[in-house]
């Protein structure tokens, strides 16, 4: 295969994801403010340094006239980021609808939507026109600013159709596609009437890329067993054309967590954190706010807890960043109202008139305040019910090298690969053996979690966000997959 000395020659890059790495609010007729977007996606390919980038993907907001959209996309140029712009009624069929009701809850195992959400399998067939819709509007962005030897990869459950409408366009072009989601066994895959169409397209890319190997494989005997096609150990063949399959799990930038640590401001808010809750462990959970990420279960196990502990009563915290995501999604409204009451009765339980066992914010940290809780708390919580990867685990373990503290993590998040020998892996259903892992991590001896961390710790640096683009890319390129999966090992 080609080889290219990526220290030398800087290897042009087109991203193609839904997201940008900014979000833009409108301040007037032609004035943007651009404030960093939220999500694993966005964390993991900011660390990718190494390539002449270019960020393509929607602009976030409805923009219907043409002065705001130049000012806008002129406000995107300096971060490199050229925006899509999709209409009100297409991001509500195809982000609210199709991505988001249909799609995400299907790939993380809860199921297809009820018929009083979907209403007619006509609404369903209007999502889907949509969903290819605003990939087609993608394609044409991709097509307008594609130059020849552009490495073309687009990411996620957003952009299933691209790989297709871009082959279609310039058969030349080398276009991969990964996915940050899990992708279900073929079983549930089965289920979605789009089924057949959705892999076809995918497989019109070069290369298709998953977090993990069971991933990867549900993939293919989606594609032996809906689409009868043939599974090799590099792929699937179709009609003589061979889609090269493999598993490249994702990582951070540890650096930029590490060195974050000794900035003055983020010392400054450790301070604040040590003072306001000495004499109590802290928990800690970070998480958009989606059903996936398990927080009811993570609350109901730490109420359990509570429950059999008394002596832990006003000896330990729970801090509960929850950012609001898809916020216009019906799903996501009732599980805001189910996770604040739930909170509320915990509190109203076990509070006392100076303190509370759970102090849950709804919003998003800036980077520093990030950095700082996870590097002061004694247990960080991840329970989610199914997770592509989860890199709060490993931004967790970056940042724990001085106080070496525990990871509860769920083993339906990719992670559990990864981060499963250093950390306590639970099953978010079991509320009980949640609970009592609870325990086990809040009373663990300092000799068993510094060898826990150190384990996690050790995968976290070498295994960066930088090194999963860079094998992913060379791939991509043509280096056979086992050689390039080789150099990141
Ligand atoms: P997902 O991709 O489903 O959002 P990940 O755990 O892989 O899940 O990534 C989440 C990313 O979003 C992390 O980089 C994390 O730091 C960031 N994040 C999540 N919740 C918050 C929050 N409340 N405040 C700031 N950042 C957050
Ligand atoms: O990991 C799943 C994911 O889709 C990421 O790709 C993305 O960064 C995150 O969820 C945020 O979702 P949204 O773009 O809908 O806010």
């Amino acid at each position: 295969g080609e080889r290219l000395d990526f220290r030398t020659s800087k290897q042009r890059l087109l991203v193609v994801a839904n997201r940008l790495p900014v979000s833009a609010v409108r301040h007037g007729e032609d004035s943007w403010q651009l404030e960093m977007s939220v999500g694993g996606l966005v964390t993991a390919l900011l660390g990718v340094k190494e390539f002449d980038t270019r960020w393509i993907g929607w602009a976030g907001v409805n923009v219907p006239d043409e002065i705001g959209q130049k000012a806008l996309a002129k406000a995107l140029d300096e971060k490199r980021c050229i925006p899509v712009f999709l209409d009100e009624e297409v991001v509500h069929q195809y982000y609210n609808g199709y991505c988001n009701n249909i799609l995400w809850p299907l790939f993380h195992y809860i199921g297809l939507p009820q018929e009083d959400h979907l209403a007619t399998t006509r609404s369903f067939q209007s999502q889907f026109d949509a969903y290819k819709k605003a990939n087609q509007l993608f394609a044409d962005v991709v097509n307008e600013h594609y130059e020849e030897g552009d490495v073309v990869w687009c990411h996620d459950y957003h952009l299933m159709f691209l790989p297709k409408c871009l082959k279609e366009r310039n058969s030349k072009m080398k276009v991969g596609w990964f996915l940050h989601t899990p992708f279900p066994s073929s079983e549930i895959h089965r289920m979605l009437p789009s089924r057949l169409e959705l892999l076809r397209s995918v497989l019109a890319a070069d290369l298709v890329g998953f977090h993990t190997y069971d991933y990867a494989r549900h993939f293919v005997s989606a594609c032996t067993r809906i689409l009868e096609l043939e599974g090799t150990p590099e792929g699937v063949e179709d009609q003589g054309k061979l889609t090269r399959i493999a598993a490249f799990p994702v990582g951070i930038d540890s650096e930029r967590f590490i060195k974050a640590l000794e900035l003055p401001d983020v010392q400054y808010h450790m301070k604040v954190l040590k003072q306001r809750f000495a004499g109590r462990k802290v928990m800690l959970g970070v998480d958009r706010l989606d059903m996936i990420k398990g927080i009811p279960q993570k609350l109901l196990a730490f109420e359990k807890f509570l429950e059999e502990n008394p002596n832990w009563r006003n000896k330990v915290v729970l801090l509960q960043i929850a950012v609001p995501t898809r916020t216009d999604v019906p799903e996501y409204q009732k599980l805001t109202s189910q996770v604040h009451e739930i909170v509320g009765r915990i509190n109203g339980r076990f509070g006392s008139l100076t303190a509370v066992p759970i102090h849950h914010l709804d919003r998003s940290l800036d980077f520093h305040e990030l950095c700082a809780l996870y590097a002061v708390t004694d247990v960080a919580l991840v329970t989610s019910l199914r997770d592509g990867m989860n890199l709060v685990s490993y931004e967790y373990v970056a940042c724990q090298e001085s106080k070496k503290g525990v990871l509860i993590l769920s083993e339906f998040a990719g992670a559990a690969q990864s981060l499963g020998a250093g950390a306590i892996l639970v099953n978010p259903w079991n509320v009980t053996e949640v609970a009592s892992s609870i325990g086990y991590a809040l009373n663990m001896p300092a000799d068993e979690r510094e060898k826990r961390h150190h384990h996690n710790f050790k995968h976290v640096i070498s295994h960066t966000a930088q090194e999963w683009a860079a094998t992913f890319v060379r791939c991509e390129l043509n280096v056979t997959i086992v050689e390039a999966q080789l150099r990141t090992r």
